[in-house]
Parts: C-alpha cells; sequence; structure tokens
C-alpha cells in the first residue's frame, strides 16, 4: 500500500522496489517505442476507456488501492495512450522520444521546484538566463542582449508578444485598460495558427481587429498586401500596431518574406513579431537558416524547441529584443514573492516577468540535450529531418495517385499532398470530385488509427479539400518508415 512508502517509518526499502518497477515499465515502454514491429497505437473509443478494459478503471477510489494496482494502472495508461516518440508517428509537430530529455524530464519531477525565484530554484533560473541568451545571440540580436522566458507553449509565447507590443506603444493600458488606447490592429497571415485570434480575443483587441494578410501560393504573406492594408486601417482611424510574421506556418511550412516585413514595419513603427514556434529550430542549420533571414530586426520571437527541436513537451520561449519591457508589462511586484530586500541580485526573480505566478521547471531538459548533443547535434537532427521530407516530396511528387497542394520544394518538413484513390482518377474537377476527394484523408486516417500502424495529420484548408499534412520532426524515422507510411496510404484507401 502507499502509506508504507517514504515518509513511512522504514518506508526505504519498499519505496526502492516500487520505483524500481515503475522504471522497469518505463524503460520497457521506451525499448518498444523504438521497435517498429510494435503499434503506434492501440485505439480505443471514448466510452471503451471510461467503461474500464480488463482491470483498467479510469475512476477514483474512496479506498487506497494496493501498489500492484497502481503499477497496473501505470501500465494500461501508458497502454492505451499514443506512442508520439514511435518512428512512424507524424501526426503532429512535436514528435520522438528524446532519450537526454526524458532524464532531463525525470529529474526536473523529482526537484519538483517552482521557476518564480532564485530563492528556490537556482541553478534553472541562471539555466534559463543563459540558454535564452544563447537563443538570442543565434537570432542575431547584438551580443545576445535582450529579455526572454519559456512560456507553457508557443500560443502562450504569442499572447506575450501581443501584450508587450501594446504595452510598448501604449504603456497606459496597464493600469487604465483598453478604453486608455485608441482602436488598434493586428495583422498576421491568413495562414496564421488560430493562437494569434485567440489572443486577440483574450487580451480585448478583438477577433475583429486582427486583419488577416493575403499569402502567395505557398502560404507566404505578401509584403504590398501588408501595406495595403496598413494604409487602408489608418484610414479609417485605426491604429496599426503589431505585425506577426510567420518562420514556418503550421500547415504548409511557409516563411514569410521578415525583411521586406521589417521594411514596411520600420517604415511604419510597428511592432514585428515573428512566430517561429515550428520554423525556429532552423536556425540552428547552417544550411536552412537563411529561410529566417531579417529574423534579427524582429522585436519578438516565439521559438518552440518542443517540435523541430525534440525537446520533450513542453519548452516553448518567448524572446525580446528590448530590455526591461517584460518586466515592465507585467510586474506587480508582490510583496510575498519578490521582496527586494533579499541577500541576493533580485534581477534573477524572473516570476514577476510571467503573467502566471508559478512556472514550471522546462529549462533543465533542453539545457542538458544541448549539452549531449552540442549545437552540432540539432545542426544534424535538423538537417536529417529536411532531408527526409524531401525525400518523400521526390518520392510522391510524379507519383501516380498523388497531387502536391503547392508546387515547389517545401520550405520546412511540411509535405501537403492529396492521395487520388484509382476511383477518383478520371474524374473530371468538379464539384463530385471535390465532395469525394474531401473525404478519402479523413477515411484512411481513422483506418490507419484502428489499425494503429501509422498516423499522419489532415487538413482542408481555405478553398482545399482536405488533404494530408505530413510533416517529420522526429529524429527516429527513416526513408523505410517514408516508404511505409506511403505503401500505408495506398493499402488502405485503394479501394475507396
Ligand atoms: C504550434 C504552433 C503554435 C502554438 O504552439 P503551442 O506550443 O502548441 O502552443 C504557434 N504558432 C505556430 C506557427 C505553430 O506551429
Ligand atoms: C503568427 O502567425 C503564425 C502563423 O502564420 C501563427 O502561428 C501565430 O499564432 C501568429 N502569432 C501571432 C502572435 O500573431
Amino acid at each position: 500500500m502507499s502509506f508504507n512508502l517514504l515518509p513511512a517509518k522504514n518506508g526505504e526499502e519498499p519505496t526502492m522496489q516500487f520505483l524500481l518497477e515503475v522504471v522497469d515499465i518505463l524503460t520497457n515502454y521506451v525499448k518498444k517505442t523504438f521497435d517498429r514491429s510494435t503499434k503506434v497505437l492501440d485505439f480505443h473509443h471514448p466510452h471503451q476507456l471510461l467503461e474500464g478494459i480488463e482491470g483498467f478503471n479510469l475512476e477514483l477510489s474512496d479506498q487506497p488501492e494496493s501498489l500492484e494496482q497502481i503499477l497496473v494502472d501505470c501500465r494500461d495508461t501508458l497502454k492505451y495512450g499514443v506512442r508520439t516518440g514511435h518512428p512512424r508517428f507524424f501526426n503532429q509537430l512535436s514528435s520522438g522520444l528524446d532519450i537526454i530529455g526524458l532524464a532531463g524530464e525525470w529529474l526536473t519531477s523529482t526537484a519538483n521546484t517552482n521557476m518564480f525565484t532564485y530563492e528556490i530554484a537556482p541553478v534553472f533560473v541562471l539555466m534559463e538566463q543563459l540558454t535564452l541568451k544563447k537563443m538570442r545571440e543565434m537570432i542575431g540580436w547584438p551580443n545576445g542582449e535582450g529579455d526572454g522566458l519559456f512560456s507553457p507553449g508557443g500560443a502562450i509565447s504569442n499572447m506575450y508578444s501581443v501584450m508587450i507590443a501594446r504595452y510598448k506603444y501604449f504603456p497606459e493600458v496597464k493600469t487604465k485598460g483598453m478604453s486608455a488606447a485608441p482602436r488598434l490592429v493586428l495583422f498576421t497571415s491568413e495562414h496564421s495558427h488560430y493562437s494569434i485570434k485567440k489572443a486577440g480575443a483574450a487580451l480585448g483587441f478583438g477577433t475583429d481587429n486582427v486583419i488577416l494578410l493575403s499569402t502567395d501560393e505557398r502560404g507566404r504573406v505578401i509584403p504590398a498586401d501588408l501595406e495595403a492594408k496598413i494604409l487602408d486601417a489608418k484610414q479609417k482611424g485605426y491604429v496599426p500596431l503589431f505585425v506577426n510574421a510567420t518562420a514556418g506556418s503550421t500547415v504548409y511550412g511557409a516563411f514569410d518574406p521578415i525583411s521586406e516585413i521589417a521594411d514596411i514595419c520600420e517604415k511604419y513603427n510597428l511592432w514585428l513579431h515573428v512566430d517561429g514556434a515550428w520554423g525556429g529550430g532552423l536556425l540552428m542549420s547552417r544550411k536552412h537558416r537563411h529561410k529566417l533571414n531579417g529574423i534579427e530586426r524582429a522585436n519578438s520571437v516565439t521559438w518552440n524547441p518542443h517540435k523541430m527541436m525534440g525537446v520533450p513537451l513542453q519548452c516553448s520561449a518567448i524572446l525580446v529584443r528590448e530590455k526591461g519591457i517584460l518586466a515592465g508589462c507585467n510586474s506587480m511586484c508582490a510583496g510575498y514573492l519578490f521582496q527586494p530586500d533579499k541577500q541576493y541580485d533580485v534581477t534573477y526573480d524572473t516570476g514577476d516577468k510571467a503573467i502566471q505566478c508559478g512556472r514550471h521547471v522546462d529549462i533543465f531538459k533542453f539545457w542538458l540535450m544541448w549539452k549531449a548533443k552540442g549545437t552540432a547535434g540539432f545542426e544534424q537532427h535538423i538537417d536529417k529531418c529536411l532531408d527526409l521530407s524531401q525525400y518523400l516530396y521526390n518520392k510522391i511528387k510524379n507519383r501516380e495517385g498523388y497531387e502536391m497542394v503547392f508546387d515547389g520544394v517545401p520550405q520546412h518538413t511540411n509535405v501537403c499532398f492529396w492521395y487520388i484513390p484509382p476511383s477518383l482518377r478520371g474524374m473530371p474537377d468538379g464539384d463530385e470530385r471535390r465532395e469525394k476527394l474531401h473525404r478519402v484523408a479523413p477515411k484512411i486516417k481513422a483506418m490507419m488509427m484502428e489499425s494503429g500502424t501509422t498516423m499522419v495529420g489532415y487538413q482542408p484548408q481555405g478553398n482545399k479539400v482536405n488533404f494530408f499534412r505530413m510533416v517529420v520532426s522526429n529524429p527516429s524515422a527513416t526513408q523505410s518508415d517514408i516508404d511505409f507510411l506511403i505503401d500505408e496510404i495506398e493499402r488502405l484507401g485503394h479501394d475507396l
């Protein structure tokens, strides 16, 4: 029983025994994750899991359960989950299972502390400062100067950027609220992740004041459209505040032309944010970092190491070029946490810069991975993933039964394509074909999940019916896994 474990008297022995058994479950899971004969998932519908399966029951109990049952619960929780580290899991921008990162996460949970003060997280706070500086150097800000924080994800990092921009131009909003500001408008790509609209709504701008920018056929913002929309907004008496350029859009993997957008932002005195949640990792690659040229002119950058760099969830940074503004925007100087008269340099109490109070330690696993791989290791990882997606692109671009969603080599690892089953191949383009094609990807995906062999995402975009979006960020994937995915799509989709 759990009451035999520490801190119980004589609890060391049962505690060690219990933890070793847990470690045994975890390491078995890790081994199997990399074994291609293991399925990616064992799919069950919500009602099946809620009803309970063979001794695994989600109901909470009034009475303590045995440690044997607790171990079964641990094992089954993993069993009915999805192996996001499996070499054939391509469903999400974050995938893979990095062993050093995993060890980092274990250590983090063991330390169980909070990032808000140096007082209780001295080592982690310094690691965070140092890593953020290194990231700012890679962005190209002079001497890595500036500020930043790890936040609970790219959507939150993006929200920070909007808050800081507003504080920069209209600091009185902090105390007086939005009535102290004119009607402010934000600009972002029509291909934007929905997080910008969310930020617009949550921060009181209103989604109507988030203006969407037209993109070219590859999903890149057209700078001339930005300028036209800025002028249009000004003419209506609105105040343009913020432009969000994307480095690696979620669906197409498009990189907006940052330099040209920066020129326009300078001309009209707008805040430039670069959302590199997905594409930021390419800064680590000498071969691919040119895709982010101009990022050094941004006022703020979102960069998620938990996506392209394979750091375990969560790990996302908001980086800011101007020092002090993050604190200016968010600090409330709570006397019970941030006493100014501590015995150490209290600028290391980073908690007041955050919109959260408590903050999880996201830095350690990332710092440890960087130590273990070196910058060179991240570069290899990124180059390898981009090579693999190029392999996929070359394989299907002229293959019978495939159509690419946009022409040309993808800029990121996103390869967007339709699989056309034989029954649709001769059919003339029109509503009937579109309706049928729209149903193909969801059907294949459902069968894929039932058979548990692989996972890949799909979605519609604008007037384009459902297509597959393949992404590679998993370092364990190889060309044979890409071949497998294509075989599987054809096996499952052939008779549709
Ligand atoms: C994933 C993504 C986000 C959101 O990041 P989370 O960490 O999931 O909150 C924002 N922008 C882009 C471009 C993304 O791909
Ligand atoms: C910026 O745009 C990108 C995609 O184009 C989107 O993912 C992100 O959420 C947007 N962020 C902000 C703060 O506008």
